[in-house]
């Protein structure tokens, strides 16, 4: 059998691009070049410029492979010059998928910040598509101002299926903007699951995460029920460089997403 080289990009073509906000754009793929659970992650790479690890935004079973990518340097710069057509490469799945079976029966809590909800969006999907599975899921996600909020067109559709609840804030509103208005954990004042119970997760820009793990704490989720997507530097993803390690784990191997009660120890974590 051949042997498949983990550091070998699968050369494929963007087939669109959905902008969602001034910074955050969806790039769909042509056809399904790897698959993937929620959870894991991959490395897109933009010819002659380098690589960049991303969690797909699509639902492990659709037929598109997407990701929702925020331009913040080199690689999400090239990647944002690109037209339908171009051509990337990805590698992966990378990483532990989350633990969907031990969800069943149970709320799900999800909060997002930014673009933390493309993650966030591929777990949800994952979810609705066995939703008999579970009890029920909320989202709670805050971004920035109305203009930041991610899939808006979306949210209204997810928000019309049963047992699903979701909520959102922006830190700034505007005249056009009639909901909560305040940091993410503005929302988090009620927590309507038992938290004994339930699994939390979390994916979100670091002092958002910090923020929302002490809330989630406080308010009595189990450390192990608190599941949180760790974004560190990454070069190989297959724990070999030790480019992504957070205290004994390796994060592109062991994570990315880790629970409170594996990282709690470690000083500053979400740094
Ligand atoms: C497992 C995993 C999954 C990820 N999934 C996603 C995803 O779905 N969507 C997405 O947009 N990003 C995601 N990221 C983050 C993404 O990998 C980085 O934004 C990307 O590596 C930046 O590469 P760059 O070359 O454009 O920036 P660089 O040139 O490496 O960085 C340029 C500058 O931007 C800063 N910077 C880097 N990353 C971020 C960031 N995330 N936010 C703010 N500033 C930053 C750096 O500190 C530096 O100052 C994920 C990261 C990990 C580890
Ligand atoms: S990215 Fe190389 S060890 Fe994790």
């Amino acid at each position: 059998m051949a042997v498949i080289n983990p550091y070998y990009p699968i050369p494929t073509k963007i087939k669109e691009i959905i902008p969602e906000t001034p910074s955050i754009t969806t790039f769909v793929l042509d056809g399904r070049p790897i698959d993937f659970s929620a959870g894991q992650f991959a490395e897109l790479t933009v010819p002659g410029v380098g690589e960049a690890p991303f969690t797909p935004s699509s639902s492990p079973y659709a037929e598109d492979l997407e990701f929702t990518i925020m331009k913040v340097g080199r690689v999400t710069s090239a990647l944002f010059e690109l037209k339908p057509g171009d051509s990337i490469g990805v590698r992966g799945p990378f990483g532990k998928p989350y633990p969907l079976d031990a969800f069943k029966k149970k709320e799900i809590f999800i909060v997002g910040g930014g673009v933390g909800f493309a993650p966030l969006r591929s777990l949800f999907l994952a979810l609705v598509h066995n939703i008999k599975h579970y009890k029920k899921i909320y989202i709670r996600y805050g971004a920035r101002t109305p203009q930041d909020i991610v899939y808006k067109k979306l949210i209204p559709e997810w928000q019309k299926i049963d047992k699903v609840d979701i909520l959102l804030t922006v830190d700034r509103g505007d005249d056009s903007w009639k909901g909560k208005v305040g940091v993410i954990t503005v929302i988090l004042d009620e927590i309507p699951v038992n938290v004994n119970s339930a699994p939390t997760i979390v994916c979100g820009p670091p002092l958002m995460m910090k923020f929302v793990t002490q809330r989630l704490v406080e308010a009595g989720f189990k450390d192990e029920h608190i599941y949180l997507s760790m974004e560190k530097n990454m070069s190989c993803g297959i724990g070999k460089c030790n480019h992504c390690r957070v205290g004994k784990f390796y994060v592109c191997k062991d994570g990315p997403v880790l629970t409170w009660k594996d990282i709690k120890d470690i000083e500053e974590p979400f740094i």
